[in-house]
């Protein structure tokens, strides 16, 4: 080894042990009562947090965690160490909002903000999530005034609002590998318990990854009134806006990605290699954003209304299949730049044009490596290269 790779090695070992001596592992069992070590772990989730300081893990042991107050997370980590909340060894964890305020409150009673989340992250930055299930609660995350966290391989569903929301001032967020699905809102008949959500805000830099949205009572995804551009890749909303419960007003929207409205700024939105399918309305959305936002190589399919619907944004929209949709594929207001996408060329396009139509893949288990497993559905018979794919791209 090179004299200077190998110093870099050591002090790089060096900075890890250094490292070491300052951060703790924190410990937590839905059975502890203890002081936060392995042998004797905290019973509470937020003892945990509260003791937390930059560097330290927080470690939930496996089982049913049922909180009676949310777990409120309002102070940061640091850049270089950042405060991580996870299950240890991937074990299988479950925090239940049921006992908590607000699951759900009464037709048109207000949430109040405090109250939002089974995990409320406010002022809350530099902390990392990994493999925690949140459902029940009064949303299952929200994040309020937060940056440059880090969530992976969490699952929110069954929640009393969104699933997952991000609000107010806020960039850098991270969130890939998020599952959401069946979330509603008794409280508004259905009018806002989306999948995913950033909403309300603003802040660069903000990124959801290989995620999956179905059957919410609202939108997929929405960025309603978030005033900076949001990248989506490789993210799948299906079956969403379906009055499942039995809401006597129903007020659910229905659409897959939902990318408005904003108006000053315009958020210039970004969307690449994502799947709208089955949505009770329309595929993707501008919502009335006036911005400039790019689609590449997406698919709306069997939506019940347009694929892709803009009719505020002169949107940039390249290589995206819209087929089997219920209405006009597309709904584009002039201005928009449109090239190389199923409604650009001559071919018809339904069922038969895919080498497969069934989602089962996409909706199973995910691999070991967090990722959706491939499979052929949705992609092109005829060997072309355009719309989204779970496959790698060549
Ligand atoms: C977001 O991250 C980028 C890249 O690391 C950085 O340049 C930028 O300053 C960050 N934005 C904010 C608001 O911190
Ligand atoms: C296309 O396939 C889906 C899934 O099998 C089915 O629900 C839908 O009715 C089909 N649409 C057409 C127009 O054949």
């Amino acid at each position: 080894m090179p004299r200077s790779a190998s110093s870099i090695k050591i002090a790089a070992t060096l900075a890890a042990l250094v490292q070491r001596t300052h951060a703790s592992s924190i410990y937590v069992s839905p059975t502890g009562d203890g002081s936060g070590t392995i042998d004797s772990p905290y019973g509470s989730i937020q003892a945990a947090v509260d003791a937390a300081k930059a560097g330290d893990t927080i470690y939930l042991r496996a089982g049913t965690y049922s909180p009676t107050t949310n777990i409120q997370i309002t102070h940061s980590g640091t850049a270089t160490s950042p405060i991580t909340l996870r299950s240890y060894n991937d074990e299988a964890v479950i925090i239940d909002g049921e006992e908590l305020p607000g699951t759900p409150y009464g037709l048109d009673e207000s949430l109040p903000n405090d109250e939002r989340g089974i995990l409320h992250i406010e002022n809350g930055n530099y902390w990392s999530f990994y493999n925690l299930e949140l459902i029940n609660g009064p949303y299952g995350i929200y994040s309020r005034d937060s940056s440059h966290n880090y969530y992976e391989r969490i699952s929110t569903h069954d929640n009393y609002e969104s699933g997952f929301q991000i609000q107010g001032a806020a960039s850098n967020n991270t969130v890939i590998y998020l599952d959401s699905y069946l979330n509603r809102d008794p409280r508004k008949n259905g009018e806002s318990a989306d999948g995913f959500a950033c909403k309300e805000g603003e802040g660069e830099g903000n990124v959801i990854r290989n995620s999956r949205l179905w059957s919410n009572v609202d939108d997929g995804l929405d960025l309603y009134m978030f005033g900076s551009p949001v990248t989506i890749e490789e993210v799948y909303a299906w079956g969403n806006g379906f009055n499942l419960w039995g809401f006597s007003d129903f007020n659910g929207d229905g659409n897959g990605f939902k990318l408005g409205i904003t108006d000053n700024p315009p958020a210039n939105h970004v969307v690449r290699n994502s799947i709208a399918f089955s949505n009770a309305k329309k595929g993707f959305i501008d919502n009335g954003n006036p911005g400039s936002l790019t689609f590449e190589r997406n698919t709306a399919w069997n939506n019940g209304d347009n694929g892709f619907n803009m009719r505020s944004s002169k949107s940039t929209l390249k290589n995206n299949i819209a087929a089997v949709n219920t209405n006009d594929q597309v709904s584009l207001v002039s201005g928009t730049q449109s090239s190389g996408n199923s409604w650009d060329g001559s071919t018809g396009w339904s069922n038969s044009s895919f080498l497969s139509v069934d989602y089962s893949t996409l909706a199973g288990a995910r691999g070991s490596d967090g990722r959706v497993k491939a499979s052929d559905f949705l992609v092109p018979a005829s060997g072309e290269d355009i719309g989204a794919t779970t496959q790698a791209q060549i």
